[in-house]
């Protein structure tokens, strides 16, 4: 008997194939996973073994407990103002979030544009809903910003939604202001939905801060705003996210997530509620341990011959140029992957798993203390004298 078409015929993500190969080996200097190395701030965890020892084992509302709701609305009080009984779902991740987003607003057959290089579940999760996934590449030479009349090109009469992730995974791209504008211009008249992903938002590390989609004329009501605890709070092994949209886009979304997920624990519900309450000055010290290794790690790369990078303004990854190295070595970026791995024990991800413009280039993530930094381009700058850089 034969699965079905969808289950075989959807790809895996490079970072979970070098992870699993890196866990063959020992002595291994990971920069794979995108996850704080932080622990989840104390006051989050006192909370939700407050509530576990108190007896919240039991289903909560699909879309989420009240106060984490109400706690949500207040955090986003001063740009998207939603009312927390119609306008937010708590889901299973941001990962859930857009999964429910897509089917909610895609058809089989529509088209979905993508700016790449991107993270590779968008491309799984746009699979999964029968569209039609429609790539528009963004270059090192524009910072990873994508250009606007890129985008306009790319959509044709099919074109039902887009996805905009900013700060962006794996670039670290911030989009712009003017980009911005420029996007909620061509977008604004047109019937396409906007997905914004931006749960990297509080982590920025430049002058200019950020700007977001929606804080565009017209652009909230036809938006689904993304975000989540995992990379703010440090929790993502707590699998929370929301996402904020016009009231129907809620409802319907959560009829989803019903279906998919039902709900999500209460104890790490209220929990983050506190997060967001109490935990604020906690997550800016995480973001400027980041900033720091940022200014680290882009300084080690490029002072490694073959490899090189313009500091990306957010997240925490370093998409680094390699196309030197690659054509030092002859290898292409998933194999210049391994041959590192299995060389030096560092663990990167290949350019090419986020859309084929990643090609001559690695991702390596930052979220990791300053000695693995050192330690792991330490053993980098070994590798590429073997090959005579
Ligand atoms: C751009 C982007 N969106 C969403 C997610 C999913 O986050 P969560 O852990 O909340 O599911 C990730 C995780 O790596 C991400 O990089």
């Amino acid at each position: 008997m034969q699965l079905s078409n969808l289950a075989q015929n959807l790809g895996g993500s490079a970072i979970r194939a070098m992870y699993n190969e890196a866990l063959k080996m020992k002595d291994t200097i990971s920069f794979t996973v995108g996850e704080p190395d932080f622990i989840t701030p104390k006051p989050i965890i006192d909370e939700a073994c407050r509530c576990w020892e108190q007896g919240m084992t039991h289903y909560t509302p699909n879309s989420g407990v009240l106060t984490l709701r109400q706690a949500i609305a207040e955090y986003h009080k001063n740009d998207l103002n939603p009312d927390p009984e119609t306008q937010i779902m708590v889901s299973c991740g941001a990962t859930e979030a857009i999964q429910m987003a897509l089917f909610t607003l895609v058809d089989p057959g529509d088209e979905v544009i993508l700016v790449t290089p991107a993270w590779p579940n968008y491309f799984g999760q746009i699979g999964m809903t029968g569209a039609i996934l429609k790539v528009v590449p963004a270059y090192e030479e524009n910072n990873f910003v994508p250009n606007p009349d890129d985008i306009r090109r790319a959509i044709g009469p099919k074109t039902k939604a887009i996805i905009l992730n900013s700060p962006s995974n794996p670039t670290g791209a911030v989009i712009d202001k003017a980009t911005c504008k420029a996007l909620a211009d061509i977008l604004r008249d047109r019937d396409i939905f906007v997905i914004a992903d931006e749960i990297y938002s509080r982590l920025i590390y430049d002058d200019e801060g950020y700007t977001s989609i929606t804080s565009f004329d017209g652009m909230i009501e036809k938006t689904v705003y993304i975000s989540g605890f995992s990379k703010m709070f440090a929790m993502t092994g707590w699998r929370l996210g929301y996402a904020i949209a016009r009231p129907d886009i809620i409802r319907n979304m959560t009829k989803l997530h019903e279906n998919g997920a039902s709900c999500l624990p209460a104890p790490s519900q209220i929990a983050a509620a506190v997060g967001l309450k109490q935990c604020l000055p906690e997550i800016d010290q995480m973001r400027k341990s980041y900033h720091t290794r940022r200014d680290l790690i882009c300084s080690l790369i490029n002072a490694t011959p073959g490899l090189s990078i313009r500091p990306p303004k957010g997240a925490f990854y370093a998409f680094t140029n390699a196309k030197e190295l690659s054509k030092a070595t002859g290898l292409n970026s998933m194999d210049l992957c391994m041959d590192l791995l299995k060389k030096t024990g560092v663990v990167t991800v290949p350019g090419s798993g986020f859309g084929d413009v990643g090609e001559g280039y690695i991702r390596i993530t930052y979220a990791t203390s300053e000695e693995n930094i050192k330690a792991g381009l330490a053993r980098v700058q070994e590798y590429v004298k073997g090959y005579g850089l």
